[in-house]
């Protein structure tokens, strides 16, 4: 099976999912998206209610915020997988229980191997957790660490920035860092090397062509 078939497959086994209790109150289920080879992988913590009714992760408030804060480390949202510990959403936003991470673990665990991804970050405590179980977020946050051949970077979950106006300048300033995280330890891909010597004007490299 490619990597593609495989992120399939998970996705039509979660949509079908009954292991935990959230599955009597999901609308639909929310596997994640992105690219099945993307370098960089952010995990939230479960759907709201956007994104419950939508089946796509962060498509709320705390997603636009996400995306602004992925364009401060130079990224845009299609090249990242994006996903949650728990793929169904929780009544009224609660902090998922014990046994449905446990239940949907096998899930994200399979999602990581088949991506392969450089570089996890980490949105709330959550998912921290299932890197760092003794970890305080307040003391950990941005700082970048190598578990099992990558980096793991926790950062403060976006929609908690979004309500604590404090947390807002530190988790962009965390995202900024990221960045550079990035620029060190991920190698630019051809293609992307390639897109940025395009010129963005179509008249340009019309004008460019003709020279030759
Ligand atoms: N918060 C999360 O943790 N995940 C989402 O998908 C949306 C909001």
């Amino acid at each position: 099976m490619t990597p593609e078939e495989t992120l399939a497959q998970i996705a039509r086994q979660i949509s079908i999912c009954q292991q935990c209790d959230l599955h009597f109150s999901r609308k639909l289920s929310v596997p994640g998206e992105g690219p099945s080879n993307a370098q960089i992988m952010c995990i939230g913590e479960g759907p709201g209610f956007y994104e419950n009714e939508q089946g796509r992760p962060f498509v709320g408030a705390a997603g636009k915020f996400l995306s602004e804060l992925l364009a401060r480390a130079g990224l845009t949202r299609e090249e990242v997988f994006i996903t949650n510990v728990v793929k169904c959403r929780p009544p009224g936003n609660r902090d998922p229980l014990p046994e449905e991470l446990a239940a949907c673990r096998d899930y994200l665990e399979t999602q990581i191997a088949t991506i392969d991804p450089k570089i996890i970050v980490t949105l709330g405590r959550f998912s921290m957790a299932m890197f760092f179980p003794l970890a305080r977020i307040g003391a950990v946050h941005g700082q970048s660490s190598k578990v099992g051949g990558r980096l793991i970077v926790p950062m403060y979950h976006p929609a908690a920035a979004l309500h604590q106006p404090a947390l807002k300048s530190t988790v962009e300033r965390d995202f900024t860092r990221l960045g550079e995280t990035i620029k060190q330890n991920v190698p630019a891909r051809p293609e992307t090397i390639l897109k940025a010597a395009e010129p963005e004007d179509p008249a340009e490299s019309a004008t460019q062509l003709s020279l030759f």
